[in-house]
């Protein structure tokens, strides 16, 4: 993780106090005005900004930055003006994404910001406030645990600060404490996807998760003897080829009515993906230590929940393998019994993620009953084909999980996209040899065979969803509120889902 940043608020009239090293940023509109607050502490120096606008043809709309360098009548060493746009019907996505743009704005070296949350209208509500600082915390987020070695202009500040200047100070506090429980789970599970699978596998993963423990989450950890126990062949099969041992973590905060049935979470943690004996190309196989980003998702949901005393039961359950090939791998050809007691022929060993979730889930929908249950997985490239990095990939035996997950993305940003299952495609999966075989046997439409192999290990008609989070995982577009590889997606999409659901 980056150097910490300290974020704080504190009342409109601080920016005064700045010293000349640090930046102030502050936000118009798209006719240039900005808000009283903002105005007063600008003082003459308004003027300035008009004229420099004039200058680069800056008019103000949204995400467009003017900066003004030591600039006169302020003491700061730096003012750099934000176009908020059109600031009517600003949603939580919005605020989030304008929190990345002033972190963005913030020269590495500068060590200190101060930002006036402050739109023309007058001061932000306390939500927004607290929305911006959780852009600013996002954005912010380096994993940079590995560089040594850096240019002088590259090195960080042993410290950096951010101040966000409001109107109420003890409120913007109150309504920051749920987001920055929600960041907390977010940087977790980036920092989960980011680390090498050298460092992170499966035993390591699971000795990770106990530090969830100090947020009131009860963790166990099932080992060898115990999935052995349970029948989970499916899951053992994909990792009897690695040196590591396999284990399966069960994570669980009561924080709902007693005795009320949970929601399930079930993430896919393949700690690192080398198709098995089905081996992958080269080019781009660095890429699979992140195969357990389902699962980084799933621990992170879970501090999140925790962190925040959300009043939900939740379980998250996660399958921590390596797929790798040796001379105990498992062919393509073996036939495995799965928990469920259903037989599987292995076609292809890089069809592994499917194997891991069919018996979690299983296993989740058994031993819990939950109301409903929703797996993440990194599970088919075919997913990425059909909808890029823009959505993730939506299967679901239920309309209404669907129509909820769908309302959450879209109030996020972290958007759903539902996909067809259906008895033709179920067919696909049938085998010569055994109950079922783990590909679809062509390409063609590869993410829905998955989901539907997936499918036939929900229990008891549990309402279900999966998401396919293989394009959305990694990021490699740069976003205003991610700059890292690992993107810790969902995270903050089921968070709103319990929050919907429960807390309304
Ligand atoms: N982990 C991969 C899917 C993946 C690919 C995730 C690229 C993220 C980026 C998964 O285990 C896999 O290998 N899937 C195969 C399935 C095929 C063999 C049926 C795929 O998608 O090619
Ligand atoms: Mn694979
Ligand atoms: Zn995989």
């Amino acid at each position: 993780m980056s150097d910490a940043l300290k974020l704080g608020f504190a009342p409109f009239a601080a920016p005064a106090k700045i010293g000349v090293s640090g930046v102030l940023v502050v936000f118009c509109d798209d006719g240039l005005k900005f808000g009283p607050a903002t105005a007063k502490a600008l003082g003459s120096a308004a003027g300035l900004v008009a004229r420099a606008a004039k200058a680069v043809r800056f008019t103000g709309k949204s995400g467009s930055a003017l900066e003004l360098v030591v600039p006169e009548g302020l003491k700061v060493s730096r003012l750099v003006v934000i176009g908020a746009g059109n600031t009517k019907g600003l949603e939580q996505k919005d605020l989030l994404k304008l929190g990345g743009l002033v972190m963005g704005k913030l020269p590495v070296a500068a060590s200190e910001g101060v930002v006036f949350a402050e739109l023309p209208s007058g001061a932000m509500k306390d939500g927004q406030a607290a929305d911006l600082a959780q852009g600013i915390v996002l954005r912010a987020y380096a994993f940079d645990r590995y560089k040594t070695k850096r240019k002088d202009d590259e090195k960080p500040p042993a410290r950096r600060s951010v101040t966000v200047a409001v109107g109420d100070v003890a409120a913007a506090r109150k309504a920051y404490a749920a987001r920055e429980a929600i960041s907390g789970g977010v940087l977790m599970a980036r920092d989960l996807v980011n680390e090498p699978a050298n460092v992170l596998y499966p035993e390591e993963f699971a000795r990770r998760t106990l530090v969830l423990k100090k947020a009131g989450v009860a963790v166990e950890v099932l080992d060898l003897k115990a999935m052995k126990k349970l029948g989970m062949n499916a899951l053992l099969g994909v990792g009897q080829g690695s040196a590591r041992e396999s284990r399966v973590v069960v994570m669980r905060w009561n924080g709902g009515k007693a005795g009320e049935a949970p929601v399930a979470f079930i993430g896919k943690g393949v700690c690192f993906d080398t198709g098995g004996i089905s081996i992958k190309p080269a080019a781009s196989m660095e890429d699979m230590k992140g195969d357990m980003a389902g699962a980084a998702c799933v621990v992170g949901l879970m501090q999140a929940l925790a962190a925040r005393k959300a009043r939900v039961n939740a379980v998250g359950l996660i399958g921590l393998v390596e797929n790798m090939p040796d001379g105990n791998a498992q062919r393509p050809g073996d036939i495995v019994t799965s928990m469920s007691g259903q037989t599987i022929e292995i076609i292809n060993t890089d069809a592994e993620g499917r194997l891991v979730l069919g018996d979690v889930i299983w296993y989740a929908a058994k031993r819990f009953k939950p109301k409903f249950m929703i797996d993440l997985a990194t599970l088919t490239g075919a997913i990425i084909v059909a909808l890029g990095q823009e959505y993730a990939g939506m299967f679901s035996n239920n309309d209404e999980l669907s129509h909820r997950l769908h309302k959450a993305g879209e109030a996020t940003g972290e958007l759903v996209w539902r996909m067809p299952l259906n008895a033709a495609y179920d067919k696909m999966i049938d085998s010569k040899f055994a109950d079922m075989k783990n590909t679809g046997g062509s390409r063609w439409g590869g993410a829905i065979t998955a989901a539907q192999f997936i499918q036939r290990h929900v229990a008891d008609k549990t309402p279900w969803a999966h998401l396919d989070i293989a394009g959305t995982a990694f990021d490699s577009r740069q976003t205003d509120i991610n700059r890292s590889w690992g993107s810790g997606w969902g995270v903050r999409l089921l968070d709103r889902l319990v929050a919907n659901y429960y807390e309304r």
